[in-house]
């Protein structure tokens, strides 16, 4: 069994909806269980019970969601102090509104995230452009989907990137099953 926990913020939906299709690549993988919580709802356990972490984001104001940093400080950080999480797999996620070419800050959204989870020991497993759905909503950070267009009118992150969410998740429930229980940094 390889337990992942989605962790993520969502207020009109688009990111929740990420969250889900990581959800569905976790159990498409033998083994894989999915754990889907609110980042108000994580508990310390939540974190410690799990073999890898996918923690999704919207883009607010170019940066992460602050019910995902206060997660990470709240309650990640009572684990960086007892070394709870290094070697586990971590990957991100993020949905932004756009606005004009691209929409600012999903790669400072993911990047800060992905800063976090590095200063608690964990393992990142990144989203590489062989992964087949990669043209529609891929960085090198993980998938990111766009919710909006140019006008900033809402429609909706597209099944593409839902797919790609999926993979991406897949991705990383093979890296926690193949890192879990090795004491990857003991002396
Ligand atoms: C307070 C706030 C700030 C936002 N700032 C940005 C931003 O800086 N860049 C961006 O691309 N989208 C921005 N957006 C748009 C959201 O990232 C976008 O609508 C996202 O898909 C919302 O995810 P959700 O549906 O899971 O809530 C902002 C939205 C809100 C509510």
């Amino acid at each position: 069994m390889t337990t992942i926990l989605v962790v993520y913020a969502s207020d009109y939906g688009s990111t929740e909806k990420m969250a889900q299709a990581a959800a569905a690549g976790i159990v498409s993988v033998p083994g894989g269980v999915a754990v889907v919580k609110k980042a108000e709802e994580v508990t310390a356990e939540d974190l410690t019970g799990s073999d890898g972490v996918l923690v999704g984001s919207p883009v607010h104001m170019g940066s992460m969601d602050w019910r995902i940093k206060k997660m990470i400080d709240t309650v990640c950080s009572g684990l960086w102090m007892q070394d709870k999480m290094n070697g586990k797999a971590v990957g991100v996620f993020a949905s932004g509104g756009g606005f004009g070419g691209a929409g600012g800050g999903v790669e400072l959204t993911m990047l800060s995230m992905l800063n976090n989870f590095a200063e608690l020991g964990m393992l990142i497993v990144p989203l590489p452009k062989i992964t087949p759905e990669y043209k529609k909503g891929g960085l090198q950070w993980g998938p990111y989907g766009r919710s909006a267009d140019e006008d900033m009118q809402h429609g909706g992150v597209g099944d593409e990137v839902l797919a790609l969410t999926k993979r991406h998740a897949v991705h990383l429930t093979r890296a926690a099953a193949v890192l879990k229980d090795q004491a990857i940094f003991s002396a």
